[in-house]
């Protein structure tokens, strides 16, 4: 079996409801249900003896290590993280807790229990730590796309969090061999993706006729990768990663935030006439220290492990604005009074 944390976040549950769609492996997922967990996204597996869900925090080091004896995984894969970046602009000491601290912790819990195993299983292990492009900084436009050795330079302190993680899991390879897989994504979209994110806001806001709040001049550049797309990747990584190995993942879709807002209102105005959503797109005021590019040179993953992606920017949104549009109480489980608080607070600030 296998343990994931942060199994009830965004990509998390894609993961888990795609790794049982590919086989029945069992999985124990310990999440912390912070506000951004939902166990609604995998309401699916209810009564389904292969899903194991535990609420607790990677940084309790009495949790994680009765879990790893009494469940013996063969892998983790930690994509538990605090994780928006403007929230890390308002309070940074979660992400510091979590992503820096709580890996810290988790991978020493980690080291203990696996150094005791039997050499076969000892070999076998493996630690994937999901991490993202943005530990790289920002490119200019010329730039070329980031690769595996492109230097950190972190400009959030949600960015810095992750780049300190991957710092300390790189470590623990060198040091202590234990066999670690990094992998740093692009920006992901999808079902299941908490409406705080740009393109999730979005799709919510212009179904219920809100502003489209644009951050500066809108020419900011992310590299979108559809969400199945990221869990067929760290599948392939788990499996034929090379461990001590970082790995960039994306769907070379690069796209100024403005263009995405101009596809997901095309494919919103089409299900829905008469929104004409467009006339929704407000500008705001920048986010401070906004990265004006990120791009991902993803050759590593294709020339080792052979992995590509299989949705195009065009079909994965068209599946995300269907999932929106047909999941209206998964919706409405999340818009609660701490995420109405929250785009009171944001919002409101940023006008
Ligand atoms: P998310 O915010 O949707 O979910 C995070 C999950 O982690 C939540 O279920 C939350 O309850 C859980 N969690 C938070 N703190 C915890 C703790 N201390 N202990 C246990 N569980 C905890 O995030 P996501 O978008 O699914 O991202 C998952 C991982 O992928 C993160 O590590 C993130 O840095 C990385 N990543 C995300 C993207 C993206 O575009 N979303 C891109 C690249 C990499
Ligand atoms: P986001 O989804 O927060 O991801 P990240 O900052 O981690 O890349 O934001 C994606 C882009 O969209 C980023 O350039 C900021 C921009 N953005 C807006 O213009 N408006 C918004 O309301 C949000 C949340 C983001």
């Amino acid at each position: 079996m296998i343990l994931v944390t942060g199994g009830a976040g965004f990509i998390g549950s894609n993961f888990i409801l795609d790794w049982f769609a590919q086989h029945g492996e069992p999985l124990v997922n310990l999440d912390k249900l912070t506000y951004a967990g939902n166990v609604r996204s995998l309401a699916s597996l209810a009564g389904d003896e292969r899903h194991l869900f535990v609420r607790g925090d990677i940084g309790d080091a009495g949790a994680v290590r009765a879990l790893l004896t009494e469940h013996r995984p063969r892998a983790i894969v930690n994509f538990a993280a605090e994780t928006h970046v403007d929230r890390s602009i308002h309070g940074p000491a979660a992400f510091i807790e979590t992503n820096v601290v709580g890996t810290f912790s988790l991978l020493e819990c980690v080291r203990d229990w696996w150094s005791e195993l039997p050499p076969g299983e000892r070999q076998a292990f493996r630690f994937l730590h999901v991490s993202t492009d943005e530990v790289y900084g920002s490119l200019g436009p010329d730039d070329p796309a980031f690769s595996e050795t492109t230097p950190f330079a972190p400009n959030s302190p949600y960015a810095a969090s992750k780049a300190s993680s991957d710092h300390v899991v790189r470590a623990y390879h060198h040091t202590y061999g234990l066999p670690t897989l990094t992998t740093n994504c692009s920006n992901n979209y999808g079902p299941r993706q908490f409406p705080e994110k740009l393109i999730p806001l979005m799709i919510v806001n212009a179904l219920g006729g809100k502003p489209l709040p644009v951050y500066g001049d809108g020419r900011n550049v992310r590299d979108w990768l559809y969400v199945g797309d990221h869990c067929s990747a760290i599948r392939a990584v788990l499996e034929r990663g090379r461990p001590g190995e970082t790995y960039n993942v994306g769907g070379s879709a690069e796209m100024a935030n403005i263009d995405v807002v101009h596809t997901l209102c095309d494919l919103v105005n089409a299900a829905r006439p008469g929104l004409a959503c467009e006339r929704l797109i407000t500008y705001v005021t920048d986010r401070p220290g906004h990265d004006r590019r990120y791009a991902i040179d993803a050759s590593r993953i294709r020339r080792e492990i052979g992995w590509t992606p299989s949705e195009t920017f065009e079909s994965g949104m068209r599946r995300t604005v269907d999932w929106y549009m047909t999941n209206g109480e998964w919706l409405r489980s999340v818009e609660t009074a701490e995420y109405r608080r929250w785009v009171d607070l944001h919002y409101d600030a940023s006008r």
